[in-house]
């Protein structure tokens, strides 16, 4: 089994690119499903899960090609509307295939996603928007069973603002009679870009990034070129990598206010930041303080950069309380951190940090889902000695070769292959 192997001490120095965003590449990947023809999409991260969306693309009969990071998709007139549980237990995103399947199709077959590691995540409110616009769903034998002659568009109310579940009906209203009304709507710069992708295909759909999203059905769409945008995670990722050693790093290739919540959180932690059109540079800081945070839908702090943070705040000065509210079970990486020395206590929602600059010890740690890996790979970054993270699997899932990336900054990391 791989695990990557870090040595603690150096300080990151340079400029990082950042590849395009997974999150936003697993959508309009499947957003390809509602217009046959050949669809190019540009910036497409190499990711297992973009590995694992195009092996469910191919199962359901089309055809994906790469050169470099350009995917071409070839999508004919599907005949399987079945996405079988082997893939979607893989990769929670395949419930997306519900809603392209169904609007076009009339009918889709979905393996229920199951939990995982960082809560129960149920697609309850998936399931209840398609209702809305009057599918016939059922669950029956680990499978969703959606069915309807014609989605009817109609005003959808989402209880909890859900990123999946407004990606999920956007790609379903699009050929639902008359117009849909979507409330609550997240508003994640990824929702953005597949209803981006969506115009560009001749859907017409306003209003997203805001939490009100207006789609007037239409008869068909047509294949489409795009560019998928930077991914703000690996972003934020390799700007705290880059403050936790004190060092001055750039990150290029992003859009720096998809990140205003953790920019401004590490300003008032005592950072020197600044920000170009389309990058972020950090500056060395020898000393910051604790600051608390707690995760919220966009544009509050992601939930998806709370673990790397916390460990930025295991080498603050003072404490730190970071909430979690969006994930029931999202501090998985704490016990992990733990055996590095850090000082953490943890409870439900609520994790206390006391940090202690250069009090992280090498230990062997296991990686438990995808943040929680890049967080214990930032923590060997500062760690004396080696840190060795096992069930790096995890981290291939949605980081385009982080390993290399943090080595061209000057850290010392190998991928062990055993
Ligand atoms: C997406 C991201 C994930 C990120 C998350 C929150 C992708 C592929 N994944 O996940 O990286 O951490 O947004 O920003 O884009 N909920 C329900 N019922 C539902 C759906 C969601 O109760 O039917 C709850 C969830 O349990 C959670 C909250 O709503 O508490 C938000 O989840 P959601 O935004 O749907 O997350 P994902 O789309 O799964």
């Amino acid at each position: 089994m791989e695990s990557v192997v870090v040595r603690g001490g150096k300080v990151l120095e340079g400029e990082v690119s950042v590849s395009g965003a997974k999150n936003s590449a697993l959508p309009v990947l499947f957003s390809t499903l509602l217009a046959e023809g050949t669809h190019t999409l540009h910036n497409v991260p190499r990711l297992k899960d973009v590995e694992s969306t195009c092996q469910l693309l191919e199962l359901l009969g089309c055809k994906t090609q790469r050169e470099g990071t350009t995917l071409t998709i070839q999508v004919p007139t599907l005949s399987n509307f079945e996405a079988h549980y082997d893939v979607v237990r893989k990769m929670r995103a395949s419930i997306l295939c519900l809603g392209p399947i169904l609007a076009k199709y009339g009918q889709a077959q979905v393996s229920l996603p199951g939990g995982c590691a960082i809560g129960t995540r149920p697609i309850n409110l998936h399931l209840e928007a398609l209702k809305t616009l009057g599918a016939e769903i059922t669950v029956e034998k680990g499978y969703v069973h959606a069915s309807a002659k014609k989605l009817r568009g109609d005003t959808v109310l989402f209880e909890t603002a859900t990123v999946g579940g407004t990606e999920n009906i956007l790609m379903a209203a699009v050929f639902a009679e008359g117009k849909t009304i979507i409330e609550n709507a997240a508003k994640e710069p990824e929702v953005v870009d597949l209803a981006n992708y969506l115009n560009k295909m001749g859907a017409q759909i306003k209003g997203a990034g805001s939490s009100i999203i207006t789609v007037e059905g239409v008869e068909s769409l047509h294949p489409s070129e795009h560019t998928i945008i930077p991914d703000r995670i690996e972003a934020g990722t390799l700007l705290i990598a880059g403050a936790l050693t004190g060092g001055k790093v750039k990150v290029t290739d992003c859009i720096p206010e998809h990140l205003d919540a953790l920019i401004s959180k590490m300003r008032e932690s005592g950072f020197q930041i600044s920000t170009e059109e389309s990058s972020i540079t950090v500056h060395p800081c020898t000393v910051w303080k604790g600051v608390d945070i707690t995760t919220t839908p966009h544009p509050g702090f992601a939930t998806d950069l709370q673990a790397q943070f916390m460990v930025l705040m295991t080498q603050a000065k003072g404490t730190s309380v970071i909430t979690e509210s969006i994930f029931e079970n999202r501090f998985m990486h704490v016990q992990e951190l733990s055996r590095l020395g850090a000082d953490i206590t943890p409870k439900t929602r609520v994790a206390v940090v006391r940090g202690r600059k250069g009090g992280l010890e090498g230990a062997p740690v296991m990686a438990t889902d995808l943040r929680a890996s890049a967080s214990l790979v930032l923590a060997g970054l500062v760690a004396h000695g080696a840190t060795k993270v096992n069930r790096i699997y995890h981290l291939d899932r949605g980081y385009e070769n982080l390993e290399a990336k943090l080595r061209s900054l000057g850290a010392d990391v190998e991928r062990l292959h055993q």
